[in-house]
C-alpha cells in the first residue's frame, strides 16, 4: 500500500514540476573578489535598516584581544538567517553590522594567544564561536558561551560577508581545511550542513525505518533531507512552494515532495492517517511551525531549525492527547563531538 502510493504521488509530482534550470539554494557560494584600493580599507556587506543593505568601504579589521584572529575571506554565503534579519526579525542586529556567518579563508594576522594556528593557515570558519571551556561549552552548548562567544558573527559584531572578518576564540572557533579539500565546499560546513544535521536530524531522532517530514527546501532543509539518509528512515517527504526547490530535493533522495496546501493529506494517506515520527520544521515562519503540528504523530517529534522573528502558536490543546515524543528547538551549538563538522570528512 505504501509503496504504491509512494509510486503515484512521486510520478505525480514530477510530472507537474516546471523544467526550469535547477537552483540548488539561495546560497550561492561567492567567490570574495579582489578589490583594489587603500590598504586599510575593505569592501562589505553592510546591514543598515530593515530591507537596507550596502556594500561599503570600510575599515579593515584589527586584532582587538590576545584570542582573536583576522582571516581573509576567500568564499562565504549566505544564510536564511542573513534573510531574517533583512526582514527585521533579528532587531537585535544593529543598522551598521556587516553581515554574515559562513566562510573559508586565509588567516592574515593572530593574537599573542592563539597556538593552534598562525598566518598563512587556510581556514573553515564555525558560524559559532567559542571559548570551549566555559561552563556552557563544557555542556556542549557552545552557541552559549559564557565568553563572549556563541552566534556573534554578523549577528552582534562585524561578520563575514567582506573582505577580512575578525573572529574571537580564534583557537576554539576555526578549523584547519586539510591538504587536497577544495575550500569552496567547505563552506557548507561553516553552519548549515551541521545545522541540518544536528537541529534537524539528531533533535528529530531519525530512525531507521521511520518517516520524514521536512517541511522548506533551502539548503538547510535539504541539509537536513541529505543526513537524515544516514538513518535510512523509510521515506522523506520534502515541502516547499518552491518547484525548482523540490527538484533539487528529489535529486538528493526525498521519496516524496509536495507543496504547503497539499501536504497534511499526504503525509495522512502515506501514513494511514497517523502522521510522521519526525518533522523538521526549515522555514520559520508561524505557517510552517504550525503546519509541523498538524503533519506530526503520536509519539513523534518536531525539531524545529527555523528562526522565528514572531511568535508562533504551540497548539497543546490539540497535541496533549497525541503523545507527542518531543518539541526540540535549538541554534546550531557546534558541537566538536559533530563529526559532520570535521573537515578531515569532507565528502560529508
Ligand atoms: N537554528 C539555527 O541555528 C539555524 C541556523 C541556520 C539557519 N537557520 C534557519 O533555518 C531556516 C532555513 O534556512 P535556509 O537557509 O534554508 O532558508 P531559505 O530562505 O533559503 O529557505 C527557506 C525555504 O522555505 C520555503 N518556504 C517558504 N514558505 C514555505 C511554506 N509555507 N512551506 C514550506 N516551505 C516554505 C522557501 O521556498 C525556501 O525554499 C531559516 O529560518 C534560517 O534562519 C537556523
Ligand atoms: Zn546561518
Ligand atoms: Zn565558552
Amino acid at each position: 500500500m505504501r509503496v504504491s502510493l509512494a509510486i503515484m504521488f512521486t510520478s505525480r509530482a514530477i510530472s507537474h514540476l516546471p523544467s526550469t534550470s535547477l537552483r540548488a539554494s539561495n546560497c550561492a557560494i561567492t567567490k570574495v573578489p579582489v578589490f583594489h584600493r587603500k590598504a586599510s580599507t575593505m569592501k562589505a556587506l553592510v546591514y543598515n535598516g530593515i530591507g537596507k543593505l550596502a556594500l561599503e568601504d570600510r575599515p579593515k579589521p584589527s586584532i582587538q584581544k590576545p584570542t582573536d584572529a583576522v582571516i581573509k575571506l576567500n568564499h562565504t554565503t549566505i544564510c536564511g538567517t542573513d534573510l531574517h534579519i533583512l526582514k527585521g526579525d533579528a532587531p537585535e542586529v544593529q543598522p551598521g553590522t556587516i553581515l554574515g556567518h559562513e566562510g573559508v579563508g586565509t588567516i592574515a594576522e593572530t593574537g599573542s594567544g592563539i597556538s593552534n594556528f598562525k598566518p598563512g593557515d587556510q581556514v573553515l570558519i564555525s558560524c559559532i564561536s567559542a571559548c570551549g571551556s566555559c561552563e556552557s561549552c563544557r555542556k556542549g552548548m557552545l552557541s552559549h558561551c559564557n565568553n563572549g562567544g556563541g552566534w556573534v558573527l554578523g549577528h552582534t559584531i562585524d561578520g563575514t560577508q567582506a573582505e577580512f572578518v575578525r573572529i574571537p576564540l580564534a583557537d576554539n572557533s576555526l578549523y584547519k581545511i586539510p591538504e587536497g579539500v577544495d575550500p569552496k565546499t567547505l563552506v557548507m560546513l561553516s553552519d548549515i550542513f551541521p545545522t541540518g544535521f544536528e537541529c534537524g536530524v539528531l533533535n528529530g531522532k531519525v530512525q531507521p525505518g521511520g518517516t520524514v517530514a521536512i517541511v522548506g527546501a533551502g539548503p538547510i532543509g535539504l541539509a537536513a533531507l541529505l543526513t537524515a539518509q544516514f538513518y535510512s528512515p523509510s521515506w522523506v517527504l520534502v515541502i516547499d512552494p518552491d518547484h525548482n526547490r523540490l527538484k533539487v530535493a528529489h535529486q538528493f533522495g526525498a521519496q516524496h515532495f509536495c507543496e504547503p496546501n497539499q501536504a497534511v493529506e499526504y503525509v495522512k494517506k502515506l501514513t494511514d492517517g497517523k502522521g510522521c515520527d519526525t518533522v523538521i520544521e526549515a522555514v520559520g515562519i508561524p505557517a510552517t511551525f504550525e503546519q509541523c503540528q498538524d503533519l506530526v504523530g503520536p509519539g513523534g517529534i518536531i525539531a524545529n531549525i527555523g528562526v522565528h522573528g514572531v511568535k508562533a502558536d504551540f497548539h497543546l490543546e490539540k497535541l496533549w492527547a497525541a503523545n507527542i515524543g518531543a518539541f526540540v528547538i535549538s541554534t546550531f551549538d557546534s558541537n566538536p563531538d559533530t563529526d559532520v563538522l570535521q573537515p578531515s570528512q569532507p565528502d560529508l
